[in-house]
């Protein structure tokens, strides 16, 4: 399974503890930055990261910032991402079972290591459950369709 990891300065010194994790787990994993804990503007790399997701060259990706909270506004600006801001075991597990998360965000100031290494194996090994969820994905879907050109008047 294929994996694309950022994160802004805040989330720099967990991403990288989230990185050697998921590649001693055996995951393949795809770095989109930041590379140095220098003050920078989260949604550059959220769109990286996430971008992979929509363009098939990750399975997944995962994002961290100071909560987490702007890194998922930002990945879910692009058309295809559901982002989920999990701080919990129960939210990262339904966010893929329920609702078909392809993005996980969290905030390196809300969690410590430990839990944010289990959020990150909860929500990898989850399934998404299909059937009615399935509906209810596929409505999300037409909402944003229906407003991918929308212009106010
Ligand atoms: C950076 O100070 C902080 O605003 C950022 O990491 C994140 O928490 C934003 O949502």
């Amino acid at each position: 399974m294929k994996v694309s990891i950022a994160s802004d300065h805040a989330g720099f010194k967990l991403k990288k503890i989230v990185l050697k994790n998921l590649i001693t787990d055996g995951y393949d994993v795809l770095d989109r930055g930041t590379y140095v804990e220098v003050s920078c503007d989260y949604p550059d790399f959220a769109e990286k990261a996430a971008y992979d997701v929509v363009d098939g060259i990750s399975d997944f990706a995962i994002l961290i910032c100071g909560t987490g909270l702007g890194m998922n506004y930002a990945a879910n600006k692009i058309p295809g991402i559901r982002a989920a801001q999990c701080c919990d075991l129960y939210s990262a597990r339904l966010s893929r079972e329920h609702n078909n998360a392809n993005v996980l965000t969290f905030g390196a100031r809300i969690v410590g290591d430990g839990l944010a290494i289990e959020i990150v194996n909860t929500f990898l090994k989850s399934k998404f459950q299909g059937g009615r969820h399935q509906v209810r994905i596929d409505k999300i879907t037409s909402i944003e369709n229906k407003y991918i050109n929308f212009k106010r008047v």
